[in-house]
């Protein structure tokens, strides 16, 4: 039985203002908390023990998923004193462990999406007699990410930083975020201080010999980092665009949780998610967005590709688009705000005194 360790510690700068109550992995994405989707997906690929690392809002966690029995899980939870980095945090649940020197070890990024095929990871890396085998995904625009280029036969043959210049795109392969290590490479990672397993621990395995092999799996992949991959995300676990056991509901246009209230009269499409105690109210159109617990969403507003935080309010006939309205902000009627806006938690914005704004 592999075990898998999930990477939940992170502080999700780039998801402010999501993040500031709730740690990335505890968003809800269509419905449920996104970590629901992994431990699920976990679970069906035959995980039965997963170690927790949390440090960032740590204590929230363990109420929400206890020791993981209604996923028909094992789960522990082990809290960094200090934030230890990916590779840091790995080595620090290492003693949580139950699988010998010898044996795979799953570990999972707690913020991508994906449909990778997760026992053919683990068959990849058993049959390749791999140190640590890793997920690499193919994407259009390689400038934004770290290169993983392979040899033939799928070796990894080194790690390169974001590419400067056009010369520097070797290959359109990523680092997709899920890895299965040797249990016995997991425990030469220093213990006790900070370590990145991309920046310091991947590099070093590959310059001491070590063998890396790369499974490029080109399903679904998502890394839900930003405000917008996250509404993206979610709307593709509502369509089923994405796989994910957990989606509470049909896949379809909308998702709507029970003690949502939803005027006869308002418009859900493009996978929206409404979450329990949220009010649609009549003649607003919301369109591939999150609206989370308790939001309201006023008389004829426009919501598309946008997050409504808990407990908002949206006031008749404001437009959002591309929008980020943190927890319990309030924006008064008649405003418009779009291309990746962001409104604070608790902010209220006046009726009428915004018509558009970027934070670009
Ligand atoms: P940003 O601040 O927006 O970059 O997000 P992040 O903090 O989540 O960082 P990043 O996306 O690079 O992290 C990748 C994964 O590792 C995420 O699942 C994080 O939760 C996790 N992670 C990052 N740093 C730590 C850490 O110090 N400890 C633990 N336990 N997990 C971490």
């Amino acid at each position: 039985m592999t075990e898998a360790i999930l990477l939940v510690g992170g502080r999700g700068t780039r998801l402010r203002p999501l993040t500031v109550h709730t740690p990335k992995p505890m968003v809800p994405a269509a419905g449920v908390p996104f970590l629901t989707h992994q431990l699920a997906r976990a679970r069906a690929a035959g995980v039965e023990h997963v170690v927790l690392a949390t440090s960032y809002l740590a204590e929230v966690f363990e109420p929400y998923f206890g020791d993981g029995s209604d996923l028909g899980l094992h789960l522990e939870y082990v809290t960094e004193e200090e934030p230890l980095g990916t590779g840091g945090a790995i080595r620090n649940v290492a003693s949580r462990l139950h699988c010998g020197p010898g044996d795979p070890v799953l570990v999972f990024n707690g913020d991508i999406l994906t449909g990778l095929d997760i026992r053919a990871l683990v068959e990849t890396h058993t049959s390749s007699g791999a140190d640590v085998s890793l997920h690499l995904t193919k994407v259009a625009d390689p400038r934004a990410f770290g290169l993983v280029p392979t040899d033939a036969g799928g070796r990894v043959t080194a790690f390169l930083e974001k590419p400067q210049t056009p010369e520097e795109i070797v290959t359109d392969q990523i680092n997709a975020g899920a890895y299965v290590f040797d249990r016995s490479v997991i425990d030469t990672i220093p213990a006790g201080r900070p370590v990145s397993v991309e920046r310091e621990t991947f590099p070093g395995l590959l310059a001491e010999g070590a063998h890396l092999q790369g499974m490029v799996d080109s399903t679904y992949w998502l890394d839900l980092g930003t405000p917008q991959a996250f509404v993206r995300g979610s709307a593709d676990l509502v369509l089923g665009h994405a796989p994910s056991p957990a989606v509470p509901g049909r896949r379809g246009e909308r998702l709507v949780l029970d003690g949502a209230e939803v005027a006869p009269g308002a418009k859900l499409t493009g996978g929206t998610a409404v979450g329990a105690g949220a009010v649609i109210a009549e003649g607003a159109r919301v369109h591939g967005s999150t609206v989370l617990d308790g939001a309201v969403v006023g008389p004829d507003a426009v919501v598309r590709d946008s997050l409504v935080g808990a407990g908002a309010r949206i006031g008749a006939r404001t437009v959002l688009e591309g929008a980020v309205i943190g927890d319990g902000a309030v924006v008064g009627e008649d405003n418009e705000l779009r291309d990746g806006i962001r409104v604070w938690c608790g902010v209220r914005l006046e009726a009428g005194s915004v018509r558009f704004s970027s934070d670009r």
